[in-house]
Order: C-alpha cells, then sequence, then structure tokens
C-alpha cells in the first residue's frame, strides 16, 4: 500500500473510531500516559496522536506545561481539537505531521509517546530513533502496538471472505510488523533504545450483538481493506462472516497490546 493510502483510510475511519477505541483494551491509553510519569510543566509530544487519546490525558496532568499531538489524517486532528475543546484543555496543540519526517528539534520533550501508531512508518526502526531522539535526559519514550492477534479470530476470517471474493486484493497490514514481543524486541535494539522495556497485555473484547464485529473493521486500519470492495461484496462479505461467527459461537474479540517503555539517563 502507498503510504499515501493511510491518511484516507483514517479520514474515513475516524468517524467509526471514537466508538470502538475505549474498548479495544481500554486501559491502554491510561497506561501509555502512566509510563510517560508526567509532572505539573512537562512538554509532551503524542505522535500519531489520532483523537488525542493519550494527548488529552496528558494535558490534563501537566497544568502549566504543554502537548503537541500530531497526525497525519486531518479528520483525527479535527476530532482531537473538537475533544480538547468539550474538556476545555487548553495547553494541547493538535498539528499535522508525519511521523517519517518529524519536524520536532531533539531532547526538547520530557515525554514522547506513540499509541497505536508506530508501524506505520516507512522504517519502523527510525521511527523508533526518531522518537527516542526527542527525549531529553531523564525524559521517557512510551509506544503501544497492536498484538498479533489483533481482532482475532475475526480478522483473519474477514480477510479470508475479502480475499475470496477479490482474488487481487493486496492486503497490507503494517501493525503485524510489530505484532509479536520477539520482533518488537529486535526493532527496539536496533533502534538503540537502552534498557528498553518490552511487555505484552492481552484483552478480550466482549461482542455487543453479532454484528458489532464490523464497527471494528470500519473503525480501524482494517479499514483500507473494507475501501477497496464495492457494496455488492462487502454485503457477501460482512453475510459470511456473521455466519462463521454464529457457528463458531464467538462472542469476543482479542485485542491486545504490546508495549514498549525508556527513560533516558539524566546528564548527572
Ligand atoms: C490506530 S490509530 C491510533 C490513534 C491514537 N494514538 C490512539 O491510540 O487511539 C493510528 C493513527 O496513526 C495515524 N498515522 C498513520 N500514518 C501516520 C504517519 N505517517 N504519521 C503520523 N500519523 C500517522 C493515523 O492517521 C491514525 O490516526
Amino acid at each position: 500500500m502507498e503510504t499515501s493510502d493511510w491518511p484516507r483510510t483514517y479520514d474515513h475511519a475516524a468517524e467509526n473510531y471514537l466508538d470502538i477505541r475505549e474498548r479495544v483494551a481500554p486501559f491502554c491509553l491510561d497506561e501509555v500516559v502512566s509510563e510517560l510519569r508526567l509532572e505539573p510543566g512537562d512538554r509532551v509530544l503524542d505522535i500519531a496522536c489520532g483523537p488525542g487519546g493519550v494527548a488529552l490525558r496528558a494535558a490534563q496532568q501537566v497544568g502549566d506545561g504543554a502537548v503537541i499531538g500530531c497526525d497525519i489524517s486531518e479528520q483525527m486532528l479535527r476530532l482531537a481539537r473538537l475533544r480538547a475543546e468539550e474538556l476545555d484543555v487548553a495547553n494541547v496543540t493538535f498539528e499535522v505531521a508525519d511521523m517519517n519526517r518529524l519536524p520536532y528539534e531533539p531532547g526538547t520533550f520530557d515525554a514522547v509517546a506513540c499509541s497505536l501508531g508506530i508501524f506505520f512508518a516507512e522504517d519502523i526502526t527510525a521511527a523508533f530513533s526518531s522518537a527516542w531522539s526527542l527525549v531529553k535526559p531523564g525524559g521517557r519514550l512510551a509506544v503501544a502496538t497492536i498484538a498479533r492477534n489483533m481482532f482475532a479470530p475475526v480478522s483473519n476470517v474477514f480477510l479470508d471472505h475479502a480475499q475470496a471474493h477479490l482474488p487481487d486484493l493486496a492486503v497490507d497490514l503494517p501493525w503485524w510488523r510489530t505484532g509479536d514481543l520477539f520482533e518488537l524486541r529486535n526493532l527496539v535494539r536496533a533502534a538503540g533504545l537502552p534498557d528498553a522495556r518490552v511487555t505484552h497485555r492481552d484483552y478480550q473484547t466482549r461482542l455487543l450483538a453479532l454484528s458489532d464485529w464490523w464497527q471494528f473493521i470500519l473503525g480501524s486500519g482494517f479499514r483500507n481493506v473494507a475501501l477497496r470492495m464495492d457494496e455488492a461484496a462487502l454485503v457477501l462479505v460482512r453475510t459470511e462472516v456473521e455466519e462463521w461467527l454464529r457457528a463458531n459461537t464467538i462472542d469476543s474479540l482479542a485485542t491486545g497490546i504490546n508495549y514498549v517503555t525508556c527513560t533516558r539517563p539524566d546528564d548527572h
């Protein structure tokens, strides 16, 4: 997939994103913020911020500090700004920036976060190095990635049926590149992060109804597959997947998360 497809995918996914985000491993946003160990006055960057789950929580903790949330999807940023207004949070700015070319000065943030986005980088090792380079001495980096089993078993069943109808469907699922702890540790090591902690937490998200699985496709990166299918194929695939879910009595989806956390040693 062209890198340029991701803004389009997430501009569409934005309309369903908030409905599912708090249900996909609901602890994840709080855990990322907690790993940042924020203090009043801190300057924070949230890379691939989406609708601002981490940035807004961080802004509420840093008092007279400042938070920047950056993303490539205008629709996600629009949602983030709306939520900041609703919550009356003034110390946060949301701006367009591509994580492949971040426009920030090295060593200028007390805390840098990237929740469920780093796998979209053209070069993930370079993205880890670049995020790490922005952290001041004594500062913290916290990254969350999607575990390999995200939305299992429905993810594989959906892809299988989608490809049966569209044999030429080329599917790029970049989040699988950081889905396994072993691979993630290799990437982090190659990026030169010292003493990084790489951990995993599993979770099952209950389906509210059989048709609920479709919300997770529409609100996530899997939307890029749905965007390539015409209406007739989508209806068929949805029916087939629902039949499969019923036959296999599936009532929940895996939504596991991997974490990478690292603290830059102080100068003294
Ligand atoms: C799964 S969402 C995660 C959003 C948010 N951080 C969260 O945890 O809810 C992935 C986000 O990555 C953004 N993204 C994709 N490619 C990007 C890039 N090259 N630079 C910055 N953001 C990007 C998407 O627009 C989307 O908002």
